[in-house]
Parts: C-alpha cells; sequence; structure tokens
C-alpha cells in the first residue's frame, strides 16, 4: 500500500487505553444477575469440602446461614439450593418431606435472606433417590415419565410451602412444568415461579457435581437430558417449556453450549438463564491450580462470555467471588 492514509479505518482506537476499553465495552456482568447454587448436607455439624470442586463445600445448617449472608451482601439476585440426604431410597421421599434436609434449608434461607436474594430451589429427584436417576423407575428399571411427574408434583408443593420462590425444575421430564404449574395453581400459590432447564444436555461437564451430591448414579442420563449435538432441539424444548408456562428458561451447561443460549435469546419472550455448572468451574480451578492460565481472567471472561451469548442470569459457583471482583470490593 502507498496510500498514506491507509488504513483509514482503525478498530484499534478504541483499544488503546483502559479507559478507552471501558467506555467501549459492550457487556457488562452485574452481582444481581449471579446466582450462587448452594449444596445443604443433612447431618453435617461443620461445612464440608467437595475434593472435586475446590473452594466449595457441603454446608451445615450453621455455615448456610453464613453463606446466606456473603451472598446477600455480595448483592447476588439469588439462591439456588440443593439438598444431600442422609438417606436415600427408591422414590426420593426425602425430596417430599417437609423435614427434608431440602425443605428445611429453603425455610431458613428464606428467613435469613429476607427480601434481599431470591431464594431457589432444585427440583429434581436424583439427589434424594439411592439409584441416582432424576425420576422413579419402572418394573424394567427405565425412568418412568409420568411416574415422575407425579413425584415432581409432591415436590412441588412441598418447596413453595417451604417458602421457595422460584422452582428449578431440572430433570428433563416430558411434561414437568406443564403439571408443576397446574399443581401450584390449584394449591393457590400462583405467587411460585418456574425455572425451567429447558435445554439441559447430557453432559460430562456433570462430573464434579455428583460428587458433590454424592450421588448413586449408575450409567447416564441420557434417556431424557439431550443429546450434546442437538442444537435446534434445544429450541424445540425450550419452545415447549415457554407453551407450558415457564416464567424463565435455562440452558445447561453454557460454555460449550453458547449457540443454543443464543438462539434462546434472540426467541424467548421470557428471561433466559445459564448455569455454568460443576465441570466448567473444576476446569479453570484445576488448571489455575496449575498455575497454567490466570485464574481471576479466566473466570471474569468465563461469565462475561455467557452473558455476551444472551444469558440475562448465569448460576455460577463463583458469584460471590465475582460479585465482589465487579463491584470493586474483591
Ligand atoms: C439435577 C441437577 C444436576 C445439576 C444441577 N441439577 C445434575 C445432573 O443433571 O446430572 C448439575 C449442576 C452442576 O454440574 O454444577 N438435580
Amino acid at each position: 500500500m502507498t496510500d498514506p492514509s491507509f488504513p483509514s479505518v482503525r478498530p484499534r482506537r478504541l483499544r488503546a487505553t483502559p479507559a478507552w476499553r471501558r467506555l467501549a465495552r459492550e457487556t457488562r456482568v452485574h452481582p444481581e444477575q449471579l446466582v450462587l447454587p448452594v449444596f445443604v448436607r443433612e447431618g453435617a455439624g461443620e461445612p464440608l469440602p467437595i475434593a472435586s470442586m475446590p473452594g466449595v463445600v457441603q454446608h451445615s445448617i450453621d455455615s448456610l446461614r453464613r453463606e446466606i449472608v456473603r451472598a446477600a451482601e455480595a448483592g447476588l439476585g439469588g439462591v439456588m439450593l440443593f439438598g444431600v440426604p442422609e438417606h436415600k431410597d427408591a422414590e426420593g421421599s426425602g425430596a417430599t418431606d417437609p423435614d427434608g434436609i431440602l425443605n428445611v434449608a429453603t425455610r431458613l434461607a428464606v428467613e435469613e435472606a429476607g427480601d434481599a436474594l431470591v431464594v431457589q430451589t432444585d427440583l429434581c429427584l436424583d439427589e434424594f433417590t439411592d439409584h441416582g436417576h432424576c425420576g422413579v423407575l419402572d418394573a424394567h428399571g427405565a425412568v418412568d415419565n409420568d411416574a415422575t411427574l407425579d413425584r415432581y408434583r409432591d415436590m412441588a408443593l412441598a418447596q413453595a410451602e417451604a417458602g421457595s420462590q422460584l422452582l428449578g425444575l431440572s430433570g428433563m421430564m416430558d411434561g414437568q412444568v406443564d403439571v408443576v404449574r397446574s399443581a401450584l395453581d390449584d394449591a393457590g400459590r400462583t405467587d411460585v415461579a418456574i425455572l425451567a432447564y429447558a435445554a439441559k444436555y447430557a453432559s460430562a461437564f456433570y462430573g464434579p457435581f455428583r460428587d458433590a451430591v454424592q450421588s448413586s448414579l449408575q450409567g447416564d442420563r441420557r434417556t431424557y437430558q439431550l443429546d450434546a449435538a442437538n442444537r435446534r432441539e434445544g429450541a424445540r424444548e425450550v419452545a415447549l417449556d415457554l407453551a407450558e408456562g415457564a416464567d424463565i428458561v435455562m440452558v445447561k451447561p453454557a460454555m460449550s453450549y453458547l449457540d443454543v443460549l443464543a438462539d434462546a435469546a434472540a426467541t424467548s419472550p421470557v428471561p433466559v438463564w445459564a448455569y455454568q455448572v460443576s465441570g466448567e468451574y473444576s476446569m479453570i480451578e484445576a488448571a489455575a491450580a496449575h498455575g497454567w492460565i490466570d485464574r481471576e481472567r479466566a473466570v471474569d471472561e468465563s461469565i462475561t462470555g455467557i452473558v455476551r451469548a444472551g444469558a440475562d442470569a448465569v448460576l455460577t459457583y463463583w458469584a460471590v467471588e465475582a460479585a465482589e471482583r465487579l463491584s470493586g470490593r474483591g
């Protein structure tokens, strides 16, 4: 090129200084867009570390209280509670027991959170069943969709009774949103909202979570969770859950499914959330522990990428840390 004015288009101008980069930034993540998943273990006297998720624990009732305060002080949008019961059985009866760990934890979290957080609960049987599946099994050992819906209905009512404001339907049974919405409405609980894990993929990235909830699953969840290869089917599941009355739809995992997330964000009339799952967390933590990546930058980049792809909110195990950094308190 001989023209001395070439190139006249110079995008680098807006990248020249930190001030320029801040001003030119397209995506911002706010603490209130972050939701912290929290594990609560029945009978635990103190918080117990989860080996495959360094920095994440199974909470005791006491440490749950402190975690709720921390989440509120960090300005998070909410917490998603998971129960780890002492006893499991084929029906997952701990899930519907008002004195089951998840329902007990929910009452406590609601009391502690006041108006500061939206208290949310995982509505699924896998933490409570001795076979580890998200539903009940038929005589051949297959997950029985419609029998499972009966359990979800009871679980929804128990969680609503305990004070959960948002039920996270993560079981991937057909018709689950419809059944739970009707059950809540019939019980006069029109105030309780539904977060549909609409496009939830059968993923290797849930590995550390199985450790976190001491899942007894043998085999996999491929007969109910989506095949990783399917983008259109993800969109179909989102559309179905919207038609069934979901208040919020979610894509899960996040990082390997950003196209599915972007599709949902472009078409959904309701908020679209994403779940940055346990394996996504542990991968970054493990690489950082080896000194192979810059931990804080990787964490922030991973969350920013999910928001950039279209998530209105993100469930992430780094919620408190990221919120503190974002608000300059970290
Ligand atoms: C189902 C549920 C799972 C996760 C959230 N809800 C496990 C599964 O579907 O296998 C995984 C979350 C994570 O990996 O962080 N109760």
